[in-house]
């Protein structure tokens, strides 16, 4: 698709099969929202969830809730729902938990599989808590945690252990090849962790496919599952009965309500379950996955790609550096460029109703979801870019003012 101009934007967007799909979201009126990278916006189905959870099952159903409105199978129906999405089988994925937990336990639980090996690797310019949890947990496991510099990856996996790797690097939004990564840790026996957080909701990809065997994302981004939302976490059918979680709480245990001493875990990765969900999310999840009932993921996945193409087309059209891959197939759901002054510059941005973010040193992100952005919001926010750096209005000293999330 070549875009040129924002009579041809337009038109993209009226012949668009995923158009309709912005119809489910909540977003307010004068907002281009290019977030959804780090925290969805609400769909309509997700509030309505969360009011009648609120409202009937937990103030009239009350404890009774917990059989009555479903509850107690909540997370792993969930679990299920997601698995459809990423390519893998009922049973093989559970929400729970942070991905910075489930990273830990999953590391905890693959060690041990790994044929003796000592240590546990991460890319360098890995997301920061996947990088805190790999040294943490080599500290206490008493391994080597060896944080991998770019283009040292595959050597590492050749040496085994376990490797904790990004799908889609938060920064740069570059993808990996998943089953290049898998088919040297099939030969090495290492183990990957995928960390699924920038790529669930907005890339299509198949776990079994690609032979990959762990993982866990967030489900407040791209799934828009709301601000804390739980992540879920993945295990392949044929290691689940050798994953043994560090942390097994009552929720993971096969008869929770045996209040048995002794731990046996669930056969599925809802063994991976720990303490008592929260509900009140885990509905505002339920509604939100409403929105990708019937959806292709290719479709998703296509428009994203040229999403991004547009936005980087116009990038270089201002002379500005694109810090993501050029490819489509390269790149998972959003654009980064690299530029001085990105804080204030995103502030000026989010004053003209353009909401992107900022990761510091000097990068601006552009999240975008297939299903709410449109080739014309593309167009428009590359003009304001523009129109900001020609003008220098960036610089207004209430632009500088750091909040605390950027
Ligand atoms: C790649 C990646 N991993 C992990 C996280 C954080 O996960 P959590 O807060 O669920 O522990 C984020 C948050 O943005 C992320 O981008």
């Amino acid at each position: 698709m070549n875009i040129t101009t924002r009579e041809q934007a337009i038109a993209a967007d009226k012949t668009d099969p995923l158009a309709p799909a912005r119809d489910n979201f909540i977003l307010p009126d004068g907002v281009t929202y290019m977030v959804g990278h780090s925290l969805g916006p609400p769909t309509k189905a997700a509030l309505e969830a969360v009011d009648k959870c609120a409202r009937q099952s937990w103030a009239n159903g009350l404890v009774g809730s917990w059989n009555s409105a479903g509850w107690f199978d909540l997370a792993a129906n969930l679990g299920d729902r997601l698995s459809v999405m990423i390519g893998a089988a009922p049973g093989e994925v559970m929400v729970t938990d942070t991905v910075s937990i489930n990273l830990f336990k999953l590391a905890a639980s693959a060690l041990p599989l790994t044929q003796g090996a000592r240590q546990i690797c991460v890319d360098a310019d890995e997301f920061p808590t996947d990088q805190y949890i790999a040294q943490s947990f080599a500290d206490m496991a008493a391994i080597q945690c060896n944080r991998v510099e770019d283009g040292g990856d595959k050597a590492a996996i050749a040496k085994g252990g376990v490797y904790i790797k990004s799908a889609v690097n938060y920064r740069s939004g570059a993808r990996v090849d998943m089953a290049g990564y898998e088919a040297l840790a099939r030969k090495s026996g290492a183990l990957i962790i995928w960390d699924l957080s920038h790529a669930t909701g907005v890339m299509a990809f198949n776990m079994h496919g690609v032979g990959a065997k762990l993982a866990t994302g967030c489900t407040y981004k791209y799934l828009n599952g709301g601000p804390g939302a739980p992540s879920f976490i993945y295990a392949a059918q044929d290691l689940i009965p050798n994953l043994n979680t560090p942390l097994p709480g009552w929720m993971g245990h096969a008869k929770p309500f045996d209040f048995n001493p002794h731990y046996t875990p669930q056969d599925s990765a809802a063994r991976f379950a720990s303490g008592t969900p929260p509900i009140l999310s885990l509905c505002a999840l339920d509604g939100a996955l409403e929105s990708f009932d019937g959806v292709d993921m290719a479709a998703l996945d296509a428009k994203s790609g040229a999403l991004g193409g547009l936005c980087i087309a116009r990038a270089d059209a201002l002379g500005l550096t694109v810090s993501s891959p050029r490819e489509a197939a390269q790149r998972g759901g959003h654009v980064s460029l690299q530029i001085d002054n990105g804080y204030p510059i995103t502030r000026a941005l989010h004053a003209r109703g353009y909401h992107t973010d900022f990761r510091t040193p000097d990068t601006i992100r552009f999240g975008f979801s297939p299903l709410y952005i449109r080739y014309a919001d593309v167009w428009d926010v590359m003009d304001a870019l523009g129109d900001l750096l020609a003008s220098g209005e960036w610089d207004r000293p209430e632009f500088h003012a750091r909040s605390k999330v950027t």
